[in-house]
């Protein structure tokens, strides 16, 4: 097997860190990347293959060039890159404030066009290069309470679908992976939201999530890398969505 130079976004716990903890067993050279720099070194210490850790703001307009620059240092281009960091957003439509709004669409969307945009032209110069996002069953459909979240994820598998199209003839492919609730910190803070404003207790909300995936539970980090995996084993999937939720959207 090809080793691969990777970079995984929000790589210091949840799925990016299942994500690159499969990428380095797979044999590959991973770079990490998140703002917590001790998460982000802990991860990194329990790959088992090389690793960088690079802490970083995706808020910071200069953070892909950065990241890409030191990767490109230590071990040369980046060939995988997975777009994997995000931020949850949530608040009835009109209570949604200008702030949660553009941090969504920093955060979620801005961002990965940015680190897509630097990513390119070396994958394209020596053609092979694969884009993985990280969207949401919510890049593919509307709930109540997540407006701010629900557009950025769709703008950005928007984002995906136009530049997988670009790019089909290069070598490069630009797929997304959808899922529904994953079991990851930021569940466990959907958790505590749902708590704090409803009263009902920690495990009534944990079920309610779980309801949310037709085979009646929470989708594992785990499930999300093996899809990750498969966008960058197989050259021919592109422009993809894929969606990883248990059935609820069929699509
Ligand atoms: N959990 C779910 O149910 C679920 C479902 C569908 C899609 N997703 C998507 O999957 C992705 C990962 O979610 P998760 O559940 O693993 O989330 P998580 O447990 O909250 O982890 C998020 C990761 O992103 C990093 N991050 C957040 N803001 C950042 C910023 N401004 N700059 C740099 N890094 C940042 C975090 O590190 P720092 O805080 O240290 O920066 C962390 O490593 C997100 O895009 C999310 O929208 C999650």
């Amino acid at each position: 097997m090809t080793t691969r130079n990777c970079l995984v976004t929000g790589a210091g716990r949840g799925i990016g860190r299942a994500i690159a903890q499969r990428l380095s067993e797979s044999g590959n050279r991973v770079a990490l990347t998140a703002r917590s720099a001790g998460e982000l070194a802990e991860a990194a210490t329990q790959l088992p293959g090389p690793a960088l850790d690079l802490p970083a703001d995706l808020a910071d307009p200069q953070a892909p060039n950065r990241v890409f620059d030191a990767v490109e240092r230590d071990w040369g281009p980046v060939e995988v890159l997975v777009l994997n960091a995000g931020t949850a957003t949530s608040a009835p439509l009109t209570a949604t404030t200008d702030e949660d709004w553009e941090r969504a669409l920093q955060i979620n969307l801005t961002a990965p066009f940015r680190f897509l945009r630097r990513a390119v032209p070396p994958m394209v110069e020596r053609g092979f290069g694969r884009i993985v996002v990280i969207a949401s069953m919510a890049a593919k459909r509307g709930d109540p309470y997540v407006s701010a979240y629900t557009a950025s994820k769709h703008g950005v598998l928007g984002l995906v679908r136009s530049a997988a199209a670009e790019l089909a003839r290069t070598g490069v492919t630009v797929n997304a992976v959808c899922p529904g609730f994953v079991d990851t910190p930021m569940t466990e803070r959907t958790i505590d939201n749902i708590t704090a404003k409803t009263g009902r207790s920690a495990q009534q909300a944990r079920s309610a999530l779980e309801g949310k995936q037709p085979i009646g539970r929470l989708i594992s980090p785990d499930e999300v890398a093996d899809v990750v995996e498969l966008c960058v084993r197989n050259a021919a999937i592109n422009g993809q969505g894929i969606t990883v939720d248990g059935g609820a959207v069929q699509s």
